[in-house]
């Protein structure tokens, strides 16, 4: 089975910060999950690096714009590199071959006569790049996501939405799981319940310099988004459609859930199967941004608390599709609770019994078989949450298989157990029962904290590979390994100048 999943590309205009790693350590746990089903999955991420905000920040900054990208995209890649993001394929929009694919179709769309060349004049928005009308004001205001809107003439050509939106429409309502969360689905038919106006998909070059020529008029280059999308095909190629793409909440409409489905129809080209639209990470109710100066770095906090903690505490804080509000105080209440108690003291005391009271190795024999169903209601909650791309619930239903594994050491207590010689054999099992939970516990985990699903594995003792498809055959038995603590004890406030 194959599974292919794209992110948004960030723009390279400045650093990543939370909201663009929250997506990122999202697609990751998708695809890791994908894996450890047993798919070959191709992850494609990337940056986005045309466009007007690149341009400037550039200037600003004394560079070429290309230099400036570069450097930016270290930036990028080093950041998804220390959160553990592993993905198969990285689009950058300057790469020639991309160039090429986009040229290739903006021909085709012009050859078919769906790109037309006419004079335009109107509001239109420095930040967000694209004409806008009166229509987006919210009480005779342009919304702060605008930026500075001026009015603007200007000859250019535009794309022939309108042809294709019935189309769509009816295409859509067939589709009715398209986009995670439901929820969204309405309000991209409401979008499309009237006509479109034409999109604007160039920039002369006197005005912008930084983009893709058009190949039939070289004194225009391509509007950023008609060639940022195209990076799904482009560095795509041979395996679209995706499986799922993964974006944010400010560009389903219109970018993927317009520009995009229908772009794809012109082309004659599939649509994706489908749209994982996530929220906003907010900080004190805002939503985090470079430019209203509220961003987090994600590395500063996965520098003291580490990676895994980090994609925890995203992962399981935020409801899919909501919106969450970052803290640092919540995150070292995540960590000292979830992570320290639960897990860490699980683990931890597990594989020291096990020295204490085996000797350091686990017999082969039987388990409780109330254990087990107890494992396997885990299991089923883990599969039904991911099938929905439900992190959190995933993670909720794996938690609570810990907290159950925690107290059963309580009720069990094997330390009394140890005392008597007769039982012997019923301390043998508990323990094993134990350990086998740490073993399926790390396999469930795997997706979200990979390093610490190695570190389980390595004080368990276990060398071989495992994963979600060989869930039925995991067992242990044999030596165990060193115990030491996963997640050490933060201190509330040590993390507060993030
Ligand atoms: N370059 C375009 C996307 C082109 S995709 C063909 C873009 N870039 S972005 O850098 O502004 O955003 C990249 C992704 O990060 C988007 O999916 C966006 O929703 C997400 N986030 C940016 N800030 C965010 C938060 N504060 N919270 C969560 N994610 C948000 O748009």
């Amino acid at each position: 089975m194959k599974f292919f999943l794209t992110t948004a590309i960030d723009y390279v205009n400045g650093r990543p910060h939370l909201g663009h790693a929250y997506e990122k350590v999202l697609a990751d746990a998708i695809a890791r999950h994908q894996r450890s089903m047993g798919a070959e999955v191709f992850f494609l991420t990337g940056v986005d690096e045309h466009g007007q905000k690149v341009e400037q920040s550039a200037r600003a900054a004394g560079v070429p714009p290309q230099s400036f990208c570069d450097e930016m995209t270290v930036h990028f890649q080093e950041a998804w590199r220390r959160l553990g993001v592993a993905y198969d394929g990285f689009a950058r929009t300057t790469n020639a071959a991309h160039k090429a694919h986009v040229q290739e179709a903006l021909r085709k769309l012009y050859d078919q006569g769906d790109l037309i060349f006419k004079e335009h004049e109107g509001f239109y928005s420095v930040r967000q790049e694209q004409f806008v009308t009166e229509k987006d004001m919210v009480d005779g205001k342009w919304p702060e996501i605008y930026g500075e809107v001026v009015q603007m003439r200007e000859p250019n050509y535009f794309f022939r939405l309108e042809k294709y939106r019935e189309a769509w429409v009816a295409e859509l309502s067939r589709r009715k799981d398209w986009i995670v969360p439901e929820f969204r689905h309405k309000e991209l038919q409401r979008a499309l319940e009237r006509p479109l106006e034409d999109l604007c998909i160039s920039r002369p070059r006197s005005r912008l310099e930084w983009g893709i020529p058009l190949p039939f008029d070289e004194r225009f280059v391509t509007y950023v988004w008609f060639d940022a999308l195209l990076n799904y095909t482009s560095f795509g190629a041979g395996r679209w459609p995706a499986d799922v793409q993964v974006i944010g909440k400010d560009i389903l409409v219109p970018a993927h859930g317009v520009y995009w489905p229908l772009m794809l129809s012109a082309l004659g080209w599939p649509l994706p199967r489908r749209l994982l639209v996530h929220g906003w990470w907010q900080l004190e109710g805002r939503k985090m941004s470079k430019s209203t100066g509220t961003a987090v770095d994600p590395l500063a906090l996965a520098e003291v608390y580490g990676a895994d903690a980090f994609r925890y505490y995203l992962l399981r804080e935020m409801s899919i599709g909501q919106d969450a509000d970052f803290s640092v105080e919540g995150f070292v209440r995540r960590y000292n609770s979830d992570l320290g108690n639960d897990l860490g003291n699980l683990v931890n005391r597990s594989v020291s019994m096990v020295r204490r009271y085996l000797g350091g190795v686990v017999p082969e024999g039987p388990v409780d078989g109330a254990w087990d169903a107890a494992a396997e209601q885990a299991h089923s909650e883990y599969l039904a949450a991911m099938e929905n791309f439900e992190t959190h619930r995933a993670l909720e239903a794996v938690w609570k298989f810990i907290r159950l594994a925690n107290k059963f050491v309580e009720e069990q207590a094997p330390w009394k157990l140890a005392k008597d010689e007769k039982r012997r054999e019923e301390l043998t099992r508990v323990l094993r029962c134990l350990v086998l939970a740490v073993l399926r516990i790390s396999v469930l985990i795997e997706a979200f904290m990979p390093e610490t699903a190695q570190k389980m594995r390595n004080q368990l003792g276990v060398c071989e590979k495992v994963n979600l498809a060989c869930w039925e055959r995991l067992r242990v038995a044999g030596q165990v390994g060193e115990p030491s603590p996963l997640f050490p004890r933060v201190e509330a406030g040590s993390g507060s100048s993030i």
